[in-house]
């Protein structure tokens, strides 16, 4: 039985749960072959506490030690971790979905070469349902994101918009427009709206608000998608993460879920 080899970019609050989990109960089928990050001491420190020396000074060196790259970094490098992986024949998991947002021919890239590319349903449900009405005609995809002030911080569209947080008294809403601009002016808050856009009707035909107020402590996305189908709508309350609260709980275990499946594939001879 032949271990699928898994490397990991990004060694924060998605990476370091994937990677625990990678040494720990998936190690059936997944072989955790190595750690990066832009800040060595990250993946040093976690190579370190899984008791492995598998921390490694390039992205490219990760992408020749494994089967699978798991991008869990930044949509800053998604894009490159993808075409490397693809260049090397590796499959890629890829968290950081924004960097991907209009990048299709990107996937008809890794199709046309067999490369595997997983995409997590991270922090919402009902892409099942979106992937079924895609079948048939769509007429909209509406997602309203509503985050904690702190989950928000230093997104480029506050900036822009000089919007100050410490000002919000009550719900607001922040944003309202097409994914493409959502993921522009928050780059780290809504890989959502990626995912919902390669599933759906594209990033300028997905239609995205966001929302905050000092009382919410949830990562909430609501979704509704009408079509020849029917109507689905959709509310997941997330918990954010201890470590990061721009990243919600779910995203991490449906990361973990992924690779799970992987591992029970190869436990099983499937
Ligand atoms: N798909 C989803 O539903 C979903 C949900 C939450 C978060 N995310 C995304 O997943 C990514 C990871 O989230 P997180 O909560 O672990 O973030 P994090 O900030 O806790 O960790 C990110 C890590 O990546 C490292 N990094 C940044 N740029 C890098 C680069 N160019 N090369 C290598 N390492 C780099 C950082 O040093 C850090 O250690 C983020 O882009 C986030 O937006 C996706």
């Amino acid at each position: 039985m032949k271990k699928i080899r898994v490397g990991i970019v990004g060694c924060g609050a998605i990476g370091s749960e994937i990677a625990s989990a990678c040494a720990g109960r998936l190690q059936a089928g997944i072989e955790l072959e190595a750690l990066y990050d832009i800040d060595t001491e990250k993946s040093r420190t976690l190579s370190r506490l899984l008791n492995r020396d598998i921390a490694v000074d390039s992205l490219d060196c990760l992408v020749d030690r494994s089967d699978l790259v798991v991008e869990a970094a930044s949509s800053s490098v998604s894009q490159e971790v993808v075409k490397k992986a693809i260049e090397k024949s590796k499959d890629v998991m890829v968290m950081s979905v924004g960097g991907l947002i209009e990048s299709e021919w990107l996937i008809t890239e890794a199709e046309k070469k067999n490369i595997r590319l997983y995409f997590p349903s991270g922090a919402i449900c009902g892409i099942d349902g979106l992937k079924g009405a895609r079948l048939s005609k769509i007429y909209s995809v509406t997602l309203t994101t509503k985050k904690p002030l702190k989950g928000l911080d230093g997104a480029p569209y506050l900036k822009e918009k000089g919007i100050d947080m410490r000002s919000i008294k009550g719900e607001r809403v922040l944003f309202e427009g097409n994914a493409l601009e959502a993921v522009k002016g928050f780059p780290k808050n809504i890989n959502v709206a990626s995912l919902l856009s390669l599933a759906g009707l594209g990033a300028r035909n997905t239609v995205v608000r966001i929302v905050t107020s000092p009382a919410y402590t949830k990562n909430i996305h609501e979704i509704e998608i009408t079509g020849d189908f029917g109507r689905i709508a959709v509310r997941t309350e997330n918990v954010p993460s201890e470590n990061n609260p721009k990243t919600s709980k779910l995203a991490i275990l449906s990361a973990i879920a992924t690779l799970k499946g992987m591992s029970e594939s190869v436990r099983m001879g499937t």
